[in-house]
């Protein structure tokens, strides 16, 4: 069974075809995070506009590399929520057209959840994927770790999980773009903390780990502590402007401040991974969303959790379209209800 997957709700314009759920036979992204640089942060008219100008382009290039024409397509898979509602609308429109026109059933994706579904892509004709050699076995323990979620969820089954525990204010991902810009490192935050992480002292500087409820997460008082260390560092008082800052802190500070962040955000996610695995024992543990990207997260978690951990190629890892194909397919063929292609709409606070 072949789906397309189409994938809008940031900045990614991103179009795949994955075949029976863990086959890859494409898997294009065309970012605009180029524009969004000089503002910091994604501006969402910017990523709105540019999916209209890259939707079509990138779904033909995907279906091209997949080899196959779309009469092929067994059914389309569209993240329709969580998301930005601009960005969202033009993949859910393009999807419910395609379906139309082609008389294909439409599958509305869950983009948190098909985060986690990247990790049973399994095998690919791509070239230089670095895939795990099976798929997870149940119960699944989900570290979900993006730009906008924090959670840890057990499934379970497929569509069967419990919510462990989540944050209550920044997800991680945000906590590293937030620390980035105090420290004056381009956005996105992630991989610039990690890369200037890589020359300094991560015991540097200790901040301190929120004291939440099991397996809750809070990040916003982690930012606020690096905020008044940077502060404290130049000698300066609260009041200190902090989009100031970065210019005043050596280079060996921003790469002390970035490493010791990064351990202990790091840290805390660990900690409690590592307190549901011997809770619940599950058979396997997957990484998912753009902080699975982080090599810290990777190490610290390899040291705690048996070899069963299999971490998912990096560009699985942010914005795809295959994990949606992918989640689409389980979907599709454990007999999930099908959307409207006249009627669906987007849901851009759409949780799990
Ligand atoms: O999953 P994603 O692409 O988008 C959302 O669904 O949110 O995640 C984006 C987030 C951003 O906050 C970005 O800074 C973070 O993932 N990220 C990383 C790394 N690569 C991306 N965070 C830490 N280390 C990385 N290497
Ligand atoms: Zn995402």
């Amino acid at each position: 069974m072949l789906i397309l997957g189409i994938e809008t709700s940031c900045d990614e314009t991103a179009a795949a075809v994955v075949e029976d759920g863990y086959y890859m036979r494409s898997n294009v992204v065309a970012s605009s995070i180029d524009l969004h640089i000089p503002y910091g942060g994604v501006v969402p008219e910017i990523a709105a506009r540019n999916h209209i100008e890259s939707i079509l382009p990138v779904i033909g290039q995907a279906l091209h590399e997949a080899h196959c024409r779309f009469e092929a397509i067994d059914a389309i898979a569209v993240t329709n929520g969580a998301g930005l509602g601009g960005s969202l609308l033009i993949g859910v429109l393009t999807a419910r057209t395609l379906a139309i026109i082609h008389s294909r059933p439409l599958y509305a994706v869950n983009h948190v959840a098909a985060h986690v579904y990247a990790n049973f892509i399994n095998r690919t004709s791509l070239p230089d994927y670095t895939l795990p050699p099976s798929q997870p076995g149940f119960p699944l323990l989900a570290v979900i770790v993006s730009g906008g979620h924090s959670q840890l969820v057990l499934f379970y089954d497929h569509f069967d999980y419990t919510i462990l525990g989540q944050t209550h204010d920044d997800a991680i991902g945000e906590a590293f773009d937030k620390v980035a810009k105090i420290l004056g490192l381009p956005y996105p935050g992630g991989p610039s903390i990690s890369k200037t992480a890589r020359k300094g002292d991560a015991n540097a500087f200790t901040f301190p780990k929120a004291k939440m409820d099991k397996y809750d997460f809070s990040f916003s008082g982690l930012k606020t502590a690096v905020l008044r260390l940077a502060q404290a560092q130049i000698g300066e008082s609260y009041g200190f402007p902090s989009v100031k800052l970065s210019e005043r802190l050596s280079e060996a500070q921003k790469r002390n401040i970035a490493a010791s962040f990064q351990r202990v955000a790091v840290e805390t996610v660990v900690d409690k991974v590592k307190l549901a695995y011997e809770e619940y024992a599950p058979k396997s543990v997957v990484l998912a969303g753009g902080v699975a990207a982080n090599l810290e997260l990777r190490r610290q978690l390899k040291d705690v959790i048996p070899p069963n951990i299999n971490f998912p190629d990096i560009r699985l890892c942010t914005d795809n379209a295959a994990m949606v194909a992918t989640l689409g397919y389980f979907q599709a063929n454990l007999g999930q209800t099908k959307a409207d292609p006249y009627t669906l709409s987007t849901v851009p606070n759409l949780s799990m």
